[in-house]
């Protein structure tokens, strides 16, 4: 999530709040409301507390430290190429804020940083101090989804807030204190370490959940069974949970593949390995393959095939690619010697930078003419009702790959597809079939 997601929900819990990044043309952007990246809602929140005056832009830090009572560190953390977490942008601004401190602050990570970041962070700010003044250390990770950044930050299940010092501890009570209207649990950590922890493991627990299906998946395809009501039942097991059960291509984006990687290092370094969240990488990584070879199956060799892909983004509501299941599913495509049509209602932009030459549609049905087979890529609310009699007139073959298990077989059997799709074979007679 962004600075100015997470600075437009706090200006709207009333308090007064100043949003700094380096880059000047998105500052300038943001004063006029305009938003660098889709996020459902977030345009009017901005307008709103711009308008009102809790919510300012700059880029310059001095100005928006000059009055904080709390700093929230949130810039990007990126994958560095051995898997963990690059710490360079957030100990950067910790001189920084280390250089400007000139009265009693908190400083706060919000970005997902490796355990022991806090207090690693606290060293950095203590030395580029210029005069000994008093702050405190925080951690609050969050836990928002892409998408529903805004209802998660206004409607959390709880807020984590890891400091030692009590102080802090108010400070930070007092800025989610509008959540205790909803009744929102706040797991205090007096262990900062606690709530750094806390972040990876959520983030790598819903992640193992997901290849944790998808491999049950796999296994119901070859005895028959459907994952849809095994992934149902399990979920009403309260113990368990109906969330993040849905089977298909996998997991993506910039948190799950980056945090399951990065809490494995921390494993790896403290000699503790996390291997159970290192099989879970390992399944995720290999379901485009699991894809690509379905689109085999449903119309042979895919070289001279026209296959057209619906939906890009790592799932519906953004326009984020990164980890895609998508890109690789087209790596794999192009490389057997397909040609790619493609749609998706946000994400082409960005699509575009990495598959140039790609047919880019204008919406699902442009991009299914003449081609050989439909894939399902990302459950986009557009994709759910597709018009199945016209997709049939249109396409060149009539083979439906729906990698999010949005149809099943007997109604794309009805229309004269053939169907495939994650964790439920078919069934003819009473016999699995494929
Ligand atoms: C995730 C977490 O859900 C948030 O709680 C967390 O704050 C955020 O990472 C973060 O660390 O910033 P996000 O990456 O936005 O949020 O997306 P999710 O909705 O969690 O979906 C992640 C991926 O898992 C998507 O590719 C989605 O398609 C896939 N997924 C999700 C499944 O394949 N199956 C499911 O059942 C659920």
């Amino acid at each position: 999530m962004s600075t100015s997601s997470r600075g437009a929900c706090l200006a709207d819990f009333g308090h007064d709040v100043v949003c700094v990044d380096i880059l000047e043309e998105r500052i300038r952007g943001l004063e006029r409301g305009e938003i660098p990246f889709y996020e459902p809602g977030l345009d009017s929140l901005v307008t709103k507390n711009v308008r009102d005056e809790r919510l300012r832009f700059t880029t310059s830090l001095a100005e928006g430290m000059r009055n904080a009572q709390v700093v929230f560190i949130a810039v990007q953390t990126p994958q560095s190429s051995s898997g963990e977490a690059d710490l360079t942008y957030v100990m950067e601004v910790g001189k920084q804020i280390g250089a400007l401190l000139d009265d009693y602050k908190v400083i706060c990570t919000k970005s997902t940083v490796p355990v022991g970041t806090a207090r690693r962070l606290a060293k950095v700010i203590r030395d580029a101090q210029k005069k000994p003044v008093d702050f405190d250390m925080a951690s609050n990770p969050e836990f928002l989804r892409e998408g529903s950044s805004i209802e998660d930050f206004m409607r959390p299940d709880r807020v984590v807030i890891g400091t030692e010092a009590a102080p802090a501890e108010h400070l930070m009570r007092e800025i989610y204190r509008p959540l205790f209207l909803l009744d929102t649990p706040i797991v205090h950590c007096p262990r900062i370490e606690t709530a750094e922890l806390i972040k990876y493991a959520c983030n790598s627990f819903l992640a193992t959940k997901i290849s944790f299906i998808n491999q049950v998946a796999s296994l119901a395809e070859k005895v028959g069974a459907d994952i849809t009501q095994v992934a149902k039942a399990m979920g009403l097991d309260r113990r368990i949970g109906g969330k993040f059960l849905h089977a298909g291509l996998g997991f993506g984006g910039s948190c799950f593949p980056k945090d399951t990687q990065a809490l494995v290092r921390i494993g790896e370094e403290h000699g503790e390995p996390i291997s159970i969240v290192a099989a879970a990488i390992e399944v995720n990584a290999g379901l485009p393959a699991r894809a690509f070879a379905k689109a085999r199956k449903l119309v042979g060799d895919p070289r001279g095939k026209v296959v057209a892909l619906l939906g890009l983004s790592f799932k519906p509501n953004t326009d984020d690619i990164r980890q895609a299941g998508s890109l690789e599913l087209t790596r794999l495509l192009l490389e057997a010697g397909a040609t790619v049509r493609a749609h998706d209602p946000v994400a082409m932009p960005g699509f575009r930078k990495v598959y140039p030459d790609l047919q880019y549609c204008k919406n699902a049905y442009e991009t299914c003419e003449g081609a050989d087979l439909a894939v399902l890529v990302t459950e986009w609310n557009q994709y759910r009702q597709l018009d199945l009699n016209h997709l049939g007139e249109i396409m060149r073959g009539k083979a439906f790959l729906d990698c999010r298990n949005v149809y099943n077989d007997e109604r794309l059997t009805e229309y004269g597809f053939a169907y495939a799709c994650f964790g439920r074979p078919r069934v003819r007679d009473g016999e699995v079939v494929s």
